[in-house]
């Protein structure tokens, strides 16, 4: 079974989760990249304005094609209570050939509707994970992601032996 995490991240909190799954799942990695940067405050007001207007950004060509994967774990962090423009880019454009999906979001206070927009994008979810901002902080989210990654690997299992 082929799993493939695919994250965005503007300040880094979304990467330590994507990484930690990654590790933990034996799964390939890929960073949903922009050609433009996004720091400052003129970075976290852009981010905001597409966020809330649903925008899409320019991104780089994914150097990994979801479709090779059994599993497609997205992450991104919760803006204004949406998706990321970046993540919402990379959905829209590779969305559709993602088999199986997993969803994880990193915020501050919850996930508004970020799962459901990822959900529109890419299909319904066999597992979804939040993680907050103090948790990271205080090291707490390592229990969260060996549970997420133990429902991730227990559903691929059960398709493995479908499968046979
Ligand atoms: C423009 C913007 C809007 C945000 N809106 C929310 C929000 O509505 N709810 C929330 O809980 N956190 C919100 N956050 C906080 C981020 O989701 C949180 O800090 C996240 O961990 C950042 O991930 P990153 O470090 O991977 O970029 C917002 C952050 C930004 C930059």
């Amino acid at each position: 079974m082929k799993a493939l995490v695919v994250f965005y991240s503007r300040t880094g909190r979304t990467r330590i989760i994507a990484e930690a799954i990654a590790r933990s799942l034996k799964a390939d990695i890929e960073e949903v990249k922009e050609d433009d940067g996004r720091s400052g405050l003129l970075g976290f007001l852009r981010s905001g304005y597409e966020a809330v207007l649903g925008k899409l950004a320019r991104i780089q060509p994914a150097s990994k094609k979801p479709e090779e994967y059994d599993l497609v774990v997205v992450g991104s962090p919760v803006w204004v209570g949406r998706l990321s423009s970046p993540m919402r880019t990379y959905l829209t454009h590779h969305g559709g050939k993602i088999r199986k999906a997993a969803f994880f979001c990193t915020c501050i206070g919850g996930e508004g509707k970020i799962f459901r927009e990822m959900e529109m994008l890419s299909g319904k979810p066999i597992a979804k994970l939040c993680v907050r901002d103090r948790e990271i902080a205080a090291k707490e989210h390592t229990k969260k992601i060996q549970e997420f990654v133990k429902a991730l690997q227990g559903e691929l299992e059960s398709m493995e032996s479908a499968r046979e």
